[in-house]
């Protein structure tokens, strides 16, 4: 999604600026910009397509000025073009713009009437004429304090201006943005990855603050423009996960990165020697807890939905479990015996931080299980369960899926055990099985070549579906959802047990199906519903795990065997070829892995 970049310096900095969008690429966009501030003058490039573009198109040596703003944008108002691409610039002003602003319609009438000229169809150049316009009768800070006040919605902003020659502001409201401090220069960042090859000495802004960035110099203010303090966080670094090593994409690393992502998380959160789960300061008591609420977006959600079963196995708690966007805009009964987790990779997702929001408003207990520590939601949750991935660059999420189900597992087996719902012999078995877990998908992975021939029939058909029970129905919704955003193709998850009621119709010869069906507690029933497509003419791939059983079904078009383990930690290994089936099928197609067309790694628009 938009990432935005700002530099001021005592060198020019137009360099620096495009390396940092690279670095922002994998956020997914479809236009990139830089505005310099050299000689008096706002120097401004923009282009549609990748950053590469701005490079290719622009002699970016003449684009000098040791002050600047880039940005990469992700359409939201106005067609992906150079015009609607950001910066967007009166003769004054320069502005960069990640978010959405409300009423970007009612003052551009305003603005209009006033005599300004819009060049694009953007809700952003309405902020250009604003801050131009209140200039025109107030001081700078003064200024931007009425800007702010007189914008609805959300935004990250990133501001440069003709006459002062050495200062950027930055300012936020919904979406996250960064400050980070350089020798002899600072930067502002739509996040740490932008800054993190320039510094990680990090002060990051919370909702209503805005900040005066110069090259020597930092300051910050509230929303009613009084001066605070901030702290100065220092990153950890890791940067050896920004590579994509040999790997062809960054998605096949995430995806050979499981055995690794599954040790670290059991590694932080089990006490090997006492054969027990660690989870420390877990700040309320365990009968405060009489219900659990797991909020997320998209493979987000599915981990929220995965733990709701396991929770439900697990544990007499009532859980529920929402769509972050659906929840935000609900009338909740917040109760406070609930436990509101927030399941996010990035931590900056817009509507479940909306979601996260509401609940601290009403004074909820939240907890976050997040990749990113740093994130808002991770710094605006109660408690926070980190899932030790690492960087997920690819914007289909693998290695932090498993992450987040590792860790919700972990979370309901400790609540088991603390509720005294789980005999000690069964809680010790399961977590035996846990640290056996990461062989087992190391193995699972090996399962390639199949998966690979497999791929073109999924391409070549109309759609597909992804059918599972129980366990294996998060899963199935997983692995349709990644062949749709990779490969574009149509792919349906349902139970299994819903086909009758209506999807059965969609089944046609040839139409290619998959069947989660491991050896667990819905083991016959699934395959009842697997007979019933095979006998319309589907093609069937069955997903099971290695068993001495036969499988009693004919006409079974394919079948993969993962390994086997206990019936609540099958779901892992079912993932495994799921991921790797949506995979090849866009290799096979040629399209841009990392990257899927119209999606962005770190949603931070509702
Ligand atoms: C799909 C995918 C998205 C994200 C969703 C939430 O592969 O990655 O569906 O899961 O946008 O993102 P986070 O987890 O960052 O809140």
């Amino acid at each position: 999604m938009c990432g935005i970049i700002g530099i001021s310096s005592h060198k020019s900095v137009s360099n620096s600026i495009i390396n940092s969008l690279k670095k922002l690429e994998y956020r997914g966009y479809d236009s990139a910009g830089i505005a310099t501030l050299a000689d008096g003058l706002i120097n401004e490039v923009k282009s549609k397509g990748r950053v590469e573009n701005l490079e290719n198109n622009f002699d970016l040596k003449n684009l000098s000025g040791n002050i600047g703003i880039g940005h990469v944008r992700w359409a939201t108002h106005g067609v992906p073009n150079s015009v609607n691409a950001h910066p967007h610039s009166s003769e004054n002003v320069s502005v960069v713009h990640n978010g959405i602003i409300e009423n970007s319609t009612i003052l551009k009438k305003y603005l209009l009437g006033k005599g300004h000229k819009f060049k694009s169809q953007t809700d952003t150049e309405v902020i250009v004429h604003l801050i131009t316009e209140n200039l025109k009768s107030s001081e700078l800070q003064e200024a931007i304090t009425k800007t702010l006040k007189q914008l609805h919605g959300s935004f990250a902003l990133g501001i440069i201006f003709k006459d002062i020659p050495d200062l950027i502001i930055g300012a936020r409201r919904g979406s996250p943005l960064a400050v980070g401090y350089g020798p002899n220069e600072n930067y502002l960042g739509s996040d740490s990855y932008a800054l993190k090859s320039m510094t990680n000495k990090i002060t990051y802004l919370e909702d209503g603050e805005f900040c005066f960035i110069k090259k020597d110099e930092v300051n910050f203010f509230n929303e009613e423009g009084i001066k605070i303090n901030k702290k100065v966080l220092e990153l950890s670094s890791d940067q050896q996960n920004y590579d994509k090593g040999d790997f062809k994409h960054f998605m096949a690393k995430e995806i050979e990165e499981q055995p690794q992502t599954l040790k670290t998380g059991i590694k932080e959160y089990l006490d090997s020697m006492n054969n027990d789960i660690n989870i420390y300061n877990f700040p309320w008591k365990i009968n405060e807890i009489k219900s659990i609420m797991l909020i997320g977006c998209g493979t987000a959600y599915h981990s929220c939905l995965m733990a709701k079963y396991w929770f439900e196995e697990l544990t007499t708690l009532d859980v529920n479990i929402d769509i972050a966007s659906e929840f935000r805009y609900r009338k909740n009964r917040f109760k406070n015996d609930t436990l509101y987790i927030f399941v996010s990779q990035s931590g900056e997702t817009a509507d479940t931080y909306a979601a996260l929001d509401l609940c601290n408003k009403n004074n909820m207990k939240t907890c976050a299980v997040v990749n990113v520590i740093e994130s808002s939601i991770a710094r605006d949750s109660n408690f926070v369960l980190p899932i030790h991935c690492g960087p997920e660059i690819g914007v289909a999420s693998t290695k932090a899926f498993l992450g987040q189900i590792l860790v919700l597992y972990i979370l309901s087996l400790k609540l088991s055990s603390l509720r005294e719902e789980i005999k000690n012999k069964d809680y010790q078995e399961k977590i035996k099985d846990l640290k056996n877990l990461p062989g087992l998908i190391e193995e699972t992975l090996s399962v390639d070549n199949d998966i690979q021939a497999i791929a073109s029939t999924f391409n070549e058909a109309k759609g597909s579906m992804f059918l599972g029970r129980g366990f294996s129905f998060p899963i199935a919704l997983e692995g349709a959802l990644k062949l749709k955003e990779l490969s574009y193709v149509h792919a349906e998850g349902y139970p299994a047990g819903e086909m009758k009621h209506g999807p059965l119709a969609l089944i046609e010869e040839g139409m290619p199906v998959v069947v989660l069906a491991p050896r667990d507690n819905y083991y016959k029933k699934t395959i009842s519903n697997m007979q019933e497509v095979v006998a319309r003419g589907a093609k069937v791939l069955l997903i099971t795990n290695k068993s001495k059983d036969e499988i009693v079904s004919e006409n079974i078009w394919e079948k993969i065997e993962v390994e086997t383990t206990n019936d609540d930690l099958l779901p892992f290994l079912l993932t495994i070829p799921l991921q790797k089936l949506a995979y090849y099928s866009a290799l096979k197609k040629g399209y841009d892995i990392d990257k899927p067309r119209n999606l962005a790694k770190s949603v931070t628009v509702e």
